[in-house]
């Protein structure tokens, strides 16, 4: 039955809610109405301002009583990283359907847990960084498809910053603070969105700079701010994942795909990426390609980049997607499986970290064919 109508609740209301949920709430979306019935933010003047700002119906301060909501069908987890496992749990066991900021949960047995209550209450589970949904990951994914670059045997990806210097819990494990969770993981979400699921990972981590100044005043950083990891892929390519919080300025591409016959950069997620292959036949053209955000290639550039603070919703964006799901009853491509694995790689390369071994993954997902 198509829905016309769909209630959120908005838990958690710091700085991505107000990049990547908020503006988009309280509009129509194809036919459906995407209602914020509620905000919930522990911090009362945060959901206050929430309710205030966006025009949501109600604010809690508990996310319990907005799980109790009846008006609400959907809940967003855009909290801090310590609380996703127990608030989306709770919302899964409460069969709201789930959007959850990055990562899933702290731990393979919560990650587990989520996924099982989501299936057994018959909800939609969608876990960020949605970047299988990414344009430029999806014209990627059909090149390597196509043959262009042949046999993929090598990626790299690079996630860094200099790290935000306005919100302590990043620098802090007991807030859930790590760069793994953090950052590492748009890295990684990328490399197996590309070339699919990882068999084995080993890594390095350090503190390169133990105290910063945050929010004026100087912090005691107790989480590994710079860390190297190795992926071997089920497919047989090797990866590396470079993350960290000590990054100041960057021209390097963020993900790079070498091939037998072809190479392929993405600069960022929302700039154009470069593409050579030797097979003229799959591109058209040999050598090096820039194709456009919205289709076609050759030397355009790419014209803007994801609108963020728009009103208007792309269908690539992870709302737009999870919307679509709940319209039209599909599972969402950035799913609970995809979010466990991409999790169990962290924690093995954090336990590879510590112990100075390699370690195997138990983890896997189906790669979707990349959509036309
Ligand atoms: N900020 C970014 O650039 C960014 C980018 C991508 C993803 N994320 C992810 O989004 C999530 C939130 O990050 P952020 O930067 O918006 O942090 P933030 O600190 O700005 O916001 C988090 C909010 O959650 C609230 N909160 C924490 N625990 C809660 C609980 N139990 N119940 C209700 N409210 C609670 C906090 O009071 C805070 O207002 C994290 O998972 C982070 O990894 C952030």
């Amino acid at each position: 039955m198509a829905r016309d109508r769909i209630g959120f609740g908005v838990i958690g209301c710091g700085v991505i809610a107000d990049l990547m949920y908020f503006p988009h709430l309280q509009q129509r979306y194809r036919d459906c109405q995407l209602e914020l019935v509620a905000v919930c933010d522990a911090v009362e003047e945060k959901a206050v301002r929430a309710l205030r700002v966006y025009g949501a119906g109600r604010y809690y301060t508990s996310y319990r009583e907005l799980l109790e909501d009846p008006d609400v069908d959907a809940v967003i987890v855009a909290t801090n990283i310590a609380s996703h496992g127990e608030i989306a749990l709770a919302a899964a066991r409460a069969g709201k359907h789930l959007l959850v900021q990055k990562p899933i949960a702290e731990s393979l047995e919560d990650a587990d847990r989520i996924v099982e209550a989501a299936r057994a209450s018959c909800v939609k589970l969608q876990v960020e960084p949605a970047h299988m949904l990414n344009p430029l990951c999806v014209r990627a994914r059909q090149a390597i498809d196509s043959g262009a670059l042949g046999k993929v045997c090598m990626v790299q990806a690079l996630s860094a910053h200099g790290g935000a210097e306005d919100r302590p819990w990043l620098f802090q494990r007991s807030g859930g603070g790590s760069v793994m969770m953090d950052m590492a993981v748009h890295a990684i979400t990328w490399l197996v969105s590309l070339v699919g699921p990882v068999e084995r990972v080993t890594s390095f981590a350090r503190t390169s700079v133990p105290v910063r100044v945050i929010n004026g005043q100087p912090l005691e950083v107790d989480i590994d701010d710079n860390v190297v990891v190795l992926l071997e892929f089920r497919s047989g390519a090797l990866g590396t994942v470079v993350s960290n919080y000590v990054t100041i300025a960057n021209q390097a591409p963020g993900y790079s795909v070498y091939g037998t016959d072809g190479t392929l950069h993405i600069q960022s997620p929302q700039a154009p990426f470069t593409i050579f292959s030797r097979k003229a036949e799959y591109l058209g053209e040999q050598g090096w390609l820039t194709p456009t955000f919205f289709g076609g290639h050759r030397y355009q550039p790419v014209r803007a980049p994801i609108p963020y603070d728009s009103r208007v919703m792309h269908p690539y964006y992870s709302l737009a997607h999870f919307a679509d799901c709940l319209i039209d009853d599909t599972e969402p491509v950035p799913s609970g499986a995809v979010a466990r694995h991409v999790l169990e790689i962290m924690i093995r390369a954090s336990e590879s970290a510590r112990t100075g071994q390699a370690q195997g993954l138990g983890t896997g997902f189906e790669m979707a064919p990349a959509a036309s």
